[in-house]
């Protein structure tokens, strides 16, 4: 039996019902349902609409319905076209006449915009957590990092020397800034749709303000229409998830040539790599390589999104159900993926041996000789010119580059110590550099960046 049914003569056809339910997904929508309409139901007790005696019966059938759900007993029928349906009907199979009145004044249209942002508060505070979690390993992992430095790159050549903590905590301000966003999202989520109704509001005394209290919301919609249409915060939620998806592809891409025979710069712990099924000596980055993955399918998540709503008339057209599949993908991703890079970071092997010796290539302070001429006066341009030609024939001699400065009239020792292994690491001494100086400063405002994010999860759902 379906919802409409008065004004129809005969039941739904099959395909009908196949094409259009959304009970398969939106179930996870249940508990959010549940808050949706004891609120809802409260409200229409404070209008009068409902008596208290009433009021307290549908209260009762929706424990009971929370509590079958719970237990995995509640009975789904073969009507139940989505969640909002199937508790609806149980309510009224338990509180008769009152569970009847359980909808009134509400549409599924305002409901589902209800429970999609009730869903969104909690979830991406939840993902905030855990990229939170990783950022922590970033930080400690760069802490006991200590001096230990490897090249740092441009265009992936060797391009300056930098601390191992330098490198690690850069993806970690990466995903500060996804926190950010993510936070950023959810404040501006958090606008109760309850009350719109299908699409105008409602003839009957409702309380939309005291249900968005009651919900925990920081506001009630302005607008009825721009309520049960708005999927802004879903399309907002899916660019947050892909652009974090897409710090953690160039986190997963570093893993995984950090961890080939060439780079030798980190070892997998076994717990965190897989085997070949063919090929017995094999341990694989398949974590990084799905973490690098995983991004294509949040951005077709995202573009999917924005390509249903672009164009969608006012109000509420049934497209929108099209939004809730990605977003709930996109979350349950980012569930999986988060807590797994965090456990490969926490326990691969950094081999810092490795990593000293290719940073610590024959020419690798070039720039420091060229910086060392211009303290001395010399145009920075022109002691450029000078070192690349000293660079072109310490490689024509096969002479170590050291020795070719030293024997140059306007260098000599003091500029050849320069190139010693270790040395060019320590002379990144400006703010935000890759020194040891900067970087301890740097370390110390991660950790303060990140005790202040973690006092911002609970900032819009301590109302809640
Ligand atoms: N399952 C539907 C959705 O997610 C609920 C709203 C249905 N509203 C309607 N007017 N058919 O969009």
């Amino acid at each position: 039996m379906t919802l409409w049914q008065g004004r129809f003569s005969g039941g739904p056809a099959e395909a009908l019902v196949a094409f259009t339910a959304s009970l398969g997904f939106d179930r996870r929508l249940a508990a959010d349902d549940l808050r949706g309409s004891r609120a809802h139901v409260r409200g229409l007790g404070r209008a009068g609409i409902l008596d208290a005696g009433e009021v307290a019966e549908v209260l009762a059938a929706l424990d009971q319905v929370e509590d079958e759900l719970a237990r995995a007993t509640f009975v789904f029928a073969a009507g139940d076209e989505d969640i909002h349906t199937a508790v609806e009907r149980r309510v009224t199979e338990l509180a008769g006449a009152a569970g009847a009145k359980l909808h009134t004044g509400r549409s599924r249209n305002d409901q589902v915009a209800t429970d999609l942002r009730l869903w969104c508060k909690r979830e991406l505070t939840a993902v905030a957590d855990g990229v939170l979690t990783l950022q922590q390993v970033l930080h400690d992992r760069a802490g006991e990092a200590g001096d230990a430095y490897l090249p740092g790159y441009t265009h992936l050549q060797r391009a300056q020397p930098v601390l191992l903590s330098h490198h690690l905590l850069a993806h970690g301000w990466a995903l500060a800034r996804d926190v950010d966003r993510l936070l950023d999202a959810r404040r501006r989520l958090d606008v109760c749709p309850l009350g719109a109704g299908a699409l105008a509001g409602s003839s009957l005394p409702l309380d939309p303000d005291g249900v968005a209290a009651e919900l925990g919301f920081a506001a009630r919609f302005d607008n009825s229409l721009d309520a049960v249409s708005d999927r802004d915060f879903v399309a907002e939620a899916l660019f947050a998830l892909a652009l974090l998806g897409v710090h953690l592809s160039r986190l997963g891409e570093e893993v995984v040539l950090w961890s080939s025979e060439e780079f030798g710069f980190l070892g997998l712990d076994d717990a965190w790599a897989t085997g070949s099924s063919m090929l017995p000596q094999k341990k694989n980055p398949d974590v990084a390589e799905l973490a690098r993955g995983k991004a294509g399918r949040l951005i077709g998540h995202l573009a999917g999104v924005l390509t249903t709503l672009k164009g969608l008339p006012l109000a509420y057209n049934r497209d929108l159900q099209e939004t809730q599949e990605p977003l709930f993908d996109a979350v349950e991703q980012m569930a999986l993926a988060l807590p797994a890079l965090a456990g490969l970071l926490a326990t691969a092997t950094l081999r810092t041996d490795r990593m000293r010796a290719a940073a610590d290539g024959p020419s690798a302070a070039a720039v420091d000789v060229a910086e060392h001429l211009v303290a001395e006066g010399l145009p920075f341009r022109s002691a450029h010119a000078l070192v690349g030609e000293l660079v072109r024939t310490s490689e024509e001699r096969g002479q170590p580059l050291a020795l070719t400065v030293e024997a140059h009239p306007d260098l000599g020792p003091e500029a050849g110590a320069l190139l010693e292994p270790g040395v060019a690491v320590t002379r990144r001494t400006t703010p935000g550099g890759a020194g040891p100086g900067p970087v301890a400063v740097q370390l110390e405002r991660f950790a303060a960046r990140l005790a202040a994010d973690r006092g911002r999860l609970d900032d819009g759902t301590a109302r809640a």
